[in-house]
């Protein structure tokens, strides 16, 4: 893997530039801007060269098709007011824009593709798209390690018709994480929750033999509580899991690895309401789960203190509704006060949870915060990031 740091002559090159500028949108509004942050020293690298930037990224899951809330729009102001140089969003087709008059027509700096994922052939890993992509630039900078698990065209296919390079973020990533697999101390703990179940849930296998306790929390719990013959009402939960799920229960017995999963729970009729405790035997069908309950809590925290070493990669409930979001910051406060303690190692991952731990002005106490969710799970597991793979 070549980093773009190392390199020069970057005076007017064109450079492809993969982000993942994937942060939180509220009524248009970025409720935390960790990822763009941690981005700004490779934009600042890169205009310092002169070169000519052309950002590439996605927001949330739009599936192919134009959505109005998903556009660059509002991180494309956020980056203007940090850079204080002007950047410019190029909403038009991205197969009608041509090298030859790139930069002629707009003369700024930087350029930014509206969402990538507004066109299907994106999540295809499209070689055609990906050619196109490549077409309009000389150079191609992977700085999205949060999106290296996901094998599409601008982060995979892409490599193949350009020179690549991994940006600043990315190595720092990939550094701390390597160090990080190399000196963990036992007892590991691994918790993991968050909504995107489908991503995480295969993931799980894989991790029972490197740790010794996994907590499930989050939406993929919704999986294990079924599971185990409870009614989850209308709480999310991936369709068709259960022989998964029979299988991590049983090679966690085998490895000697713990699964936690809720005892008890909060629920709510919907997302915005308030929160009732229940026993897992209490969900009624008109209700959902929203976060971990106070006997889980407490197991958690039990099992934090028996840790040496935390991971943790996804919030235990739907914290942007403060009704729910004590689990999360009680799992929170309590790894960053044993770290303070120099009781634990820690790693926190994720957008949402890093958000949440911004929220709490505790970043600073955890050894490492990456802005990456599945990908930091999947590079854990061992398994070769289509991303990182690409730019070897
Ligand atoms: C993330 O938030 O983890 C990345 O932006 C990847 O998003 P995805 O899970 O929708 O691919």
């Amino acid at each position: 893997m070549r980093s773009i740091l190392n390199e020069k002559n970057l005076k007017s090159k064109k450079i492809l530039l993969r982000l993942d500028l994937n942060v939180p949108l509220k009524n248009g509004r970025i409720s935390d801007t960790t990822r763009i942050d941690k981005i700004l020293p490779t934009l600042n690298f890169l205009i310092q060269q002169k070169a000519k930037i052309i950002i590439l990224s996605h927001v949330g899951r739009p599936k192919g098709k134009i959505v109005k809330e998903l556009s660059l729009k509002p991180i494309v102001e956020d980056l203007k007011k940090k850079l204080n140089t002007n950047v410019r969003l190029i909403a038009e087709n991205i197969y009608e824009i041509k090298n030859k008059y790139f930069f002629e027509k707009f003369d700024e700096e930087i350029l930014i593709l509206e969402n990538i994922r507004f066109y299907a052939e994106e999540e295809n890993n499209d070689h055609k798209f990906a050619k196109h992509l490549a077409s309009l630039g000389d150079i191609y900078v992977n700085d999205a390690f949060s999106c290296s698990h996901r094998a599409h065209a601008s982060i995979h296919q892409i490599s193949n018709y350009l020179p690549c390079f991994s940006g600043l973020q990315l190595d720092l990533e990939v550094t701390a994480l390597n160090k990080i697999t190399n000196q963990i101390t036992e007892p590991i703990t691994c918790i993991i929750g968050g909504s995107k179940i489908s991503t995480k849930i295969d993931i799980i296998k894989n991790l029972i033999p490197k740790f010794d306790n996994i907590v499930v929390v989050g939406g993929m719990a919704n999986n294990f509580i079924e599971y185990f013959g409870n009614n989850i009402g209308k709480s999310i939960k991936e369709k068709n899991c259960n022989q998964l799920v029979k299988e991590i229960i049983s090679l966690s017995k085998k490895k000697e690895c713990k699964i936690v999963y809720p005892e008890d729970v909060l629920v709510s009729k919907d997302l915005n309401g308030s929160s009732n405790n229940r026993e897992l035997n209490q969900i009624l069908s008109n209700e959902m789960i929203l976060d971990i309950g106070p006997k889980t809590i407490n197991k958690i925290i039990d099992i934090i203190d028996n840790s040496k070493t935390i991971l943790w990669n996804g919030p235990a409930g739907y914290f942007e509704n403060p009704n729910f979001a004590n689990g999360s910051i009680k799992i929170a406060k309590k790894i960053s006060e044993n770290n303070k303690s120099n009781k634990i190692f820690s790693v926190v991952g994720g957008g949402d949870t890093v958000s949440l731990i911004n929220s709490l002005n505790i970043a600073n106490s955890f050894n490492f915060v990456s802005t990456a969710g599945g990908a930091f799970l999947e590079y854990l597991e061992g398994k070769k990031l289509p991303g990182i793979t690409a730019l070897n």
